[in-house]
Order: structure tokens, then C-alpha cells, then sequence
């Protein structure tokens, strides 16, 4: 997982506001992680805000783009949009719920995207059967990239492995969007551990790897 944050772990300002927290260096990284990954997954609710395309741009460019997968549960997103426009680059992965809406998975199928249905989980579609879907689509090596409520789920459901974490030079407040949502954790003996195996610099910004403790 990826998590491009300001100091106090905000990924975006309280209106939604992300671009750019990082500067250039780490967003160059950020292209070379995509790259050496198979699959790029971010939530609907990054999908809407940002309208992003997840290409990998590095140079040169890799041999193969990493599937875009976006978890929707309720295949909501509108045909239309950067993921769709470039979808003779990269292939596009929505995966939603069993009990979704059928036209509208048909629709996104028609756009050119790809549809995989999983079962509900608590917070959208379940986060085991969503990587057992992609594994089905040829994927063993998923990067997220957010935003901060599939950041919480996916952790919560222990699949994330590593976390690569950006930290720019700035303070968003409270009222900035957390990396990582409620965890509803009941004491601090239950809270996520993860071991810092690398620090760095990348101009301005930090670069953090974690690896998940055990
Ligand atoms: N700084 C950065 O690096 C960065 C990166 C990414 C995003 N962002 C920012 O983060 C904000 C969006 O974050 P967000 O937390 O609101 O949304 P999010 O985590 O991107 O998406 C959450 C939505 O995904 C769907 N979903 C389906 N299955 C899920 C599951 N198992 N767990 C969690 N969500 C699931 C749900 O919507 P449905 O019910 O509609 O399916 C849920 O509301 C934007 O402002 C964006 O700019 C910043």
C-alpha cells in the first residue's frame, strides 16, 4: 500500500483537495511502484474525487501498464472519465457487490471495463474475496493507493504486506482526510504493527517502507 500524506497523516484537505501533497521526487517513485506492480487498486471514492488514469509513467514506459481496479460496490461509477478514456492502455477492473446493479455493471462492461461481482464485506465488497477476483484476472501483485477508507479496510482485514509512505513537509488539520479510516480498534494492544525497514529522502519529502509485523 501507498500513502502519500502530509505530517499528520492527512491525504487530502476536509474539501477533498489531494493534488499535489508530494512533490515531483516522490511522485516519480510513485510511477516506478505502479510499474513493478500488476495491478494498481483504489477505492470508488478516490475514483470519483480524483478522476485519475493510474497509468505507470516512467521512462521508458513498462512493457506491460498494471491493471486499474477500482472496489465499487455498487458498479456506481459513471462510464466516463480518465480510467475509461484510457482503457486502450490499460485494462480497468470494477469490482462490486453480488447483489449490485445489474445495468449498471452491464453498462461499465459495455464502456470497456471489466466487471468481477464479490460478496458484501462491512465497509463495501469484502477486501479477501475483492483480491481473490483480482487473482482470478491474472493479478499476484497489487499496489493501493488509497484513499484512506480502503486504506482502513484492507489493513483491517490484515492483507497489506508493506506500506510504502510519502510524507511531505506540510499540516493539513483535522478536518483533512485521514490516510487511514477508523479501524474501531479497542485498545492499543490490537492496533497494526509494522516494522520500518527503509528511510529516505526524495527532495523535500520522506520515503517510510514498512513491512506488516505478524
Ligand atoms: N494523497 C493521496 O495519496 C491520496 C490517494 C488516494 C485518495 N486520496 C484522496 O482521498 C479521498 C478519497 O478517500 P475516501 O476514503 O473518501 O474513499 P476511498 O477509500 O477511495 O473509497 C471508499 C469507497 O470505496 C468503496 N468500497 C468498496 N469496497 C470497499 C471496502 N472493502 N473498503 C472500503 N471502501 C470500499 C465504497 O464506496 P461504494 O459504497 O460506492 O462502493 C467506499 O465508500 C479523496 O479526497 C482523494 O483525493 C488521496
Amino acid at each position: 500500500m501507498k500513502l502519500a500524506t502530509s505530517l499528520d497523516g492527512r491525504i487530502a484537505t476536509g474539501a477533498g483537495e489531494s493534488r499535489w501533497i508530494t512533490g515531483e521526487a516522490a511522485r516519480a517513485e510513485v510511477q516506478k511502484l505502479r510499474a513493478a506492480h500488476d495491478a494498481v487498486l483504489i477505492g470508488a471514492g478516490t475514483a470519483r474525487a480524483d478522476d485519475p488514469e493510474l497509468l505507470a509513467r516512467t521512462t521508458p514506459p513498462p512493457l506491460r501498464q498494471p491493471v486499474r481496479v477500482v472496489l465499487d460496490t455498487e458498479f456506481s461509477l459513471a462510464p466516463l472519465g480518465r480510467l475509461f478514456a484510457t482503457l486502450d492502455r490499460a485494462t480497468l477492473l470494477v469490482i462490486g457487490a453480488g447483489d449490485g446493479d445489474e445495468a449498471r455493471r452491464k453498462a461499465l462492461e459495455d464502456a470497456g471495463a471489466r466487471t468481477a461481482v464479490v460478496a458484501r464485506g462491512p465497509l463495501g465488497v469484502d477486501a479477501d474475496a475483492a483480491l481473490a477476483a483480482m487473482v482470478e484476472h491474472g493479478v499476484e501483485r497489487v499496489l493501493c493507493e488509497g484513499g484512506g477508507q480502503l486504506a482502513a479496510s484492507l489493513i483491517a482485514a490484515e492483507v497489506v504486506d508493506r506500506l510504502e509512505w510519502f510524507r511531505a513537509p506540510i499540516v493539513l488539520g483535522g478536518e483533512g482526510r485521514p490516510g487511514v479510516a477508523a479501524l474501531a480498534l479497542s485498545s492499543l494492544a490490537d492496533a497494526p504493527r509494522f516494522n520500518r525497514v527503509a528511510l529516505r529522502d526524495v527532495g523535500p519529502d520522506i520515503w517510510e517502507s514498512y513491512e506488516r509485523v505478524s
